[in-house]
């Protein structure tokens, strides 16, 4: 295969609306960031963290050299969790605004990344709330530098505009979506990505699968969507039955991370709809329930759902998961069942009911589909018609 010609240990500096630095060891490139940082008279930044991986991957110690080095002071938010909310948000911004930073550090995976996203909006909004802008309130002008350190092969958060966290009270998971939090500089190290755990290694490539389904599939989709998708479903094929078996390969937590990333070049261009769309009430109800584990739950319905509307180009993307799929409309049973298989290698146990939901809870989460701020918009992007009944019908057959 040709990835067997790249070098994953040398550091690559990947183009896209951000600049990616990407390779092991790519994390000494901090030093590189804040130096830029410093020269455009930056001195005070805020980092976002979750409390404890961001020392754990072995970030944390180059941050605080480069920081030294580079003479910037720095205030921390280290609470934010899994599915952040919108008062993990308000404090950082809080205390980011108190400090004065004029830039936001994030280390971590989509959760710190997304919440420091905000944080840099909101910063630069200084009569705003985490609850007006995930209430779309009000349209973000402007925010300040963000440099995200990724440490998860999931979002893709680090290299696109979007952003999502929860409003609790309401059950609410809202996106935002605005190229002012383009990230100025990401860093993807898979010597980052190697303490991962099993089950988590999982739930974010199949995060990263799903982000390019939806992308590959939708009303905007383009040739560049389609390409990423291709290219992140046979990496994806690949490496995360090694990177499974064997935590520390970094060359399978290279291609995993890269292909992670492209996934949300691709979702970038050629956004998403519905299963990002009913996954979102999933874990707004229950926020123990991790991103993919959700995806991974809805993804075969889905495909099911849109198969006829898509099959050309769902044949090609997903071949190296499905094989042998031609393209015909009548082989929408045999995607369902080809995706089930699949996913059930990585430890994905079928059913929603499986995983604590129950039927009786379809029309509430119908209803949060609906009620979420910027859900109802992306099932305007699926490639058939869908309505309240084709998203029940998919929460149904989930079950
Ligand atoms: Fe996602």
């Amino acid at each position: 295969m040709w990835t067997e010609e790249i070098d994953f240990r040398s550091v690559s500096e990947i183009r896209t609306r951000s600049t990616v630095y990407l390779g092991v060891d790519a994390i000494l490139k901090i030093d590189d960031i804040l130096n830029s940082l410093k020269t455009d008279g930056i001195s005070k930044i805020a980092v976002v963290t979750g409390k404890q991986s961001y020392k754990k991957c072995g970030a944390w110690d180059h941050c605080v050299s480069a920081m030294d080095k580079h003479d910037i002071d720095y205030v921390q938010y280290s609470e934010v969790t899994a599915n952040p909310t919108v008062d993990h948000v308000d404090a950082a911004t809080n205390a980011a605004r108190k400090f004065g930073a004029q830039a936001v550090l994030a280390i971590g995976g989509g959760s710190p990344i997304d919440a420091a996203k905000s944080v840099a909006i909101l910063i630069s909004h200084k009569d705003k709330t985490a609850r007006d802008l995930y209430g779309y309130q009000f349209t973000p002008q402007r925010a300040v530098p963000i440099v995200t350190i990724n440490t998860t092969h999931g979002t893709g958060t680090e290299t696109n505009r979007f952003a999502v966290v929860s409003i609790p009270e309401k059950a609410h998971k809202p996106y935002i979506a605005t190229d002012v939090i383009y990230p100025r500089f990401s860093i993807d190290d898979p010597r980052l990505m190697v303490n991962l755990p099993v089950d988590q290694t999982a739930y974010v490539s199949i995060d990263a699968l799903n982000h390019v389904v939806e992308a590959c599939t939708s009303m905007v989709a383009n040739p560049y969507s389609v390409l990423l998708a291709k290219q992140t479903v046979d990496l994806v094929a690949r490496y995360l039955p090694i990177a499974m078996k064997t935590p520390g390969d970094l060359e399978a937590r290279y291609f995993l991370t890269y292909a992670a990333m492209t996934a949300g070049v691709s979702f970038d261009n050629g956004l998403l709809h519905y299963t990002h769309a009913l996954e979102h009430p999933l874990s707004g109800i229950d926020p123990s329930l991790p991103h993919g584990l959700g995806l991974a739950l809805l993804l075969p319905s889905v495909v099911k759902k849109i198969y006829s509307a898509r099959a050309k180009t769902l044949a090609f993307v997903l071949n190296a998961i499905v094989p042998g799929l031609k393209g015909d409309v009548s082989e929408s049973e045999v995607v369902f069942d080809g995706l089930n298989q699949w996913l059930s290698r990585f430890g994905v146990v079928k059913g929603l009911s499986n995983n604590g939901f129950d039927s009786s809870q379809i029309e509430k989460l119908v209803k949060l589909v609906y009620e979420t701020p910027g859900l109802e918009p992306l099932l305007g992007l699926a490639p058939n018609d869908a309505d309240r009944d084709s998203v029940a019908e998919i929460y149904a057959e989930a079950m």
